[in-house]
């Protein structure tokens, strides 16, 4: 154990109640601790990060090959081959008319810097009073202090509050714990409606951009939007001349089973914001892909865009995630996602079947979660001090699975819930290895209730 030994004594950790185990190696969906046990990484990193899976040779081989060709590259100046090879590869795999790439080192990074860029293209065509960002309450855009503000997850914001730029926000898309409809037998949409009425209160001249999860990851784990949310929301934005930013830091790259969440409500995003499955985990990446006729307008106005960080478009990072992208091509994987994500899925059925407790399954492709509540009926919650979902999560490490538990669905403090997302190359007999260990976790926490 890391904590309070020699080796550990300096490393600032998250949870300083916990006692860290400490990662020795990894290999596809599983990763092995200093002391030979095995576990399934049921959560893919933390979280949704590890795609294609651990230890693939090629990936390694690519970036120790970049690492002694060119680490680093004077961006100011120069450009690079893997940038090139690696926007090229992912402009094509995105949706329609998103073709310009933004390379950045990770999510949050991703999703500022795809609200910047909304907010100059707006100034750019004229609309300089349009500056809001319009978000939803039990959502995930990053940790850091603008993301935390268009974010919409209590526990994560209120210790910060005062130093936030505090954006409107509508209610999810949570047919759980539906605002408006979730009693009625069929999903009205109210909640994408919801959007014209935040425009319309602030005024469409300063509303910039809308920012939404198409399946919502770490603040509800794994909740799609339901049939017709995306396509509401599109309309309503291009109505409102409002730009709508598409958040897959968690969903790109495969993990739902199409290669971007918002295909499966088949419309375009004006920007897409995204991370982890670009590079797996293999080295540190994010990406904002960007509508071309976005870029085109700040061009013809000679208008730079106003942004860098120290690794934007980093040569090895890049060479990395061309190798990534490469590989889950080639083996399928986000065929295999779709694939294995519905039998996940029905898995997690039959574990509500036979678990009490266990209030609620969704998710789409290999992003699972699950609910846990006191009493099906009314959906209440256990209190928040009795961290089920963390009892639960490490009842599952015990035996060799490592999970995602979560706090704050209910209203972004109460709410204890499971979220699943393992690496894209799981098997249907790993799937079956999985739910036997999480069923067991439940079954020992349910019967110490
Ligand atoms: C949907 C979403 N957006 C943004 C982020 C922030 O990404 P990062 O932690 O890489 O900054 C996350 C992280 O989990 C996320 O799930």
């Amino acid at each position: 154990m890391l904590k309070n030994s020699l080796e550990g004594r300096h490393v600032l950790v998250r949870d300083f109640s916990r006692r860290y185990l400490l990662a020795a190696r990894g290999e596809g969906i599983y990763v092995w601790d200093h002391e030979g046990n095995r576990y399934i990484d049921g959560s893919a990193g933390a979280s949704a990060v590890v795609s294609i899976g651990h230890g693939i040779a090629e990936v390694a081989e690519a970036m120790a090959e970049q690492a002694k060709t060119l680490a680093f590259a004077p961006m100011h100046m120069f450009t690079h081959q893997p940038i090139i090879d690696l926007t090229g590869l992912v402009a094509g795999l995105a949706p329609g008319s998103l073709n310009k790439v933004w390379l950045v080192s990770g999510g949050s990074e991703a999703t500022e810097n795809a609200v910047k860029l909304a907010r100059q293209y707006q100034i750019e065509r004229g609309s300089a009073s349009k500056h809001l960002v319009v978000s939803r309450w039990e959502s995930f855009h990053g940790a850091t202090i603008a993301a935390l503000g268009y974010g919409g997850h209590t526990f994560r914001r209120r210790l910060y509050l005062p130093l936030l730029q505090n954006g409107p926000h509508i209610p999810p898309a949570y047919r759980y714990r539906c605002d408006y409809c979730q009693d009625r037998p069929g999903c009205t949409l109210q909640c994408a409606a919801a959007l014209e009425k935040e425009i319309r209160r602030q005024g469409p001249e300063n509303v910039a951009a809308f920012i939404a999860e198409p399946v919502v990851a770490a603040a509800l784990a794994a909740v799609p939007a339901p049939e017709g949310y995306f396509q509401a929301i599109r309309e309503i934005c291009d109505c409102y001349d409002v730009l709508f930013i598409a958040d897959e830091v968690m969903t790109g790259f495969g993990r739902t089973g199409t290669m971007f969440g918002i295909e499966h409500w088949g419309v375009e995003p004006d920007l897409i914001a995204t991370a982890k499955g670009i590079s797996s985990g293999y080295a540190p990446l994010g990406a904002v892909i960007a509508r071309e006729e976005i870029v085109e307008t700040l061009e013809r106005r000679s208008s730079n865009f106003v942004a860098g960080h120290t690794y934007v478009g980093n040569p090895l990072s890049a060479a990395t995630a061309l190798a990534v992208l490469r590989y889950l091509e080639e083996h399928d994987l986000v065929e295999n996602s779709r694939v294995q994500g519905e039998y996940l899925l029905r898995g997690l059925q039959d574990v509500m079947g036979r678990r009490e407790i266990v209030g609620d399954v969704r998710g789409l492709g290999l992003m699972c979660g699950l609910e846990l509540v006191r009493d099906r009926e009314t959906k209440q919650p256990f209190p928040v001090a009795e961290r089920i979902s963390w009892r639960i999560g490490d009842a599952a490490l015990e035996r060799g699975l490592i999970t995602y538990p979560l706090q704050g669905c209910v209203d972004g403090v109460e709410g204890d819930m499971i979220k699943l997302t393992p690496p894209l190359c799981i098997t249907r007999e790993q799937v079956d290895d999985l739910l036997a260990i999480l069923d067991e976790a439940i079954a020992i926490v349910e019967a110490e209730l």
